[in-house]
């Protein structure tokens, strides 16, 4: 039986093994909802880094004319890079053909840190599909990382997790699912119709309201309206048409 662990916040992963399983990361405000769109509008690739600096830093080794440097702190544009990170920015007039460095607060890190040197799809609502056809695919288990906030649950992150595992288990065969990816199963059977008064009760969503961001919270929301899979592999982003399973290394034969 295929198994399913979800990990609701970064840190949790510490004790867990991910040797030979699909890896997906969920960040549904706003990362992976603007990694998939940027993708949809045609960005070569992105590559997601730990820190503003070294953003910068590796920003100064590529042609600045077709590299852009992107991402938030607190969720405001950093100072001097090119995009923040509402999805609304990366049109494809800006990001078609470009290499997008990109320094979130808490996803980047996580892609780039916690997690670095391991293949890993990205999720959110504006790629559920997509990602739900690569997981069926792949003949491994899954682990599914939900970004969080400054290391604290988000709500958005598991319920969209959620709708991944209860999508994942009505295809069938039967599957094995940890305490966590059951009960976000359970709460996208209970509130999963409306993924937008999901963002809009999060307090990630409520905090981008303040910030003038609300327009975002519609087009985050929006399930299926980027249909790729942002496949993290040595370093970079790229998408995968939805069809193709990206397929995780498998462990090492002990012999
Ligand atoms: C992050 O990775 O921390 C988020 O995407 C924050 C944000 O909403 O910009």
């Amino acid at each position: 039986m295929k198994r399913i662990d979800l990990f609701m916040i970064p840190s949790e992963l510490e004790r867990a093994s991910l040797d030979a399983r699909q890896v997906v990361v969920v960040d549904v405000l706003r990362a992976c909802t603007s990694i998939a769109t940027a993708l949809l509008n045609g960005a070569a690739k992105i590559i997601p880094v730990k820190t503003v600096e070294e953003a910068t830093r590796l920003h100064e080794t590529l042609d600045p004319k077709t590299s852009l440097l992107c991402g938030e702190r607190e969720g405001r544009k950093v100072s001097g890079f090119a995009l923040g990170n509402s999805p609304r920015e990366f049109t494809r007039k800006k990001v078609n053909g470009t290499t997008l460095i990109f320094a979130s607060t808490n996803a980047s890190p996580l892609m780039a840190g916690s997690l670095s040197g391991r293949d890993q799809i990205l999720l959110g609502y504006v790629n559920l599909s997509a990602v739900v056809n690569a997981a069926a695919g792949a003949d491994t288990d899954v682990t599914i990382v939900c970004a969080g906030r400054n290391g604290r649950f988000s709500l958005e992150d598991a319920a969209c997790a959620g709708a991944l595992i209860r999508r994942l288990t009505e295809k069938g065969p039967a599957l094995e699912l940890n305490d966590a990816a059951a009960f976000a199963r359970d709460y996208d059977a209970e509130h999963g119709a409306s993924t937008e008064a999901i963002l809009r009760r999060s307090e990630h969503g409520r905090y981008l309201v303040e910030l003038g961001f609300e327009e975002d919270l519609p087009v985050c929301a929006a399930v299926d309206a980027a249909p790729v899979v942002p496949h993290l592999k040595e370093g970079r982003i790229m998408g995968s048409a939805q069809t193709e399973t990206p397929k995780p290394p498998r462990a090492p034969v002990e012999r």
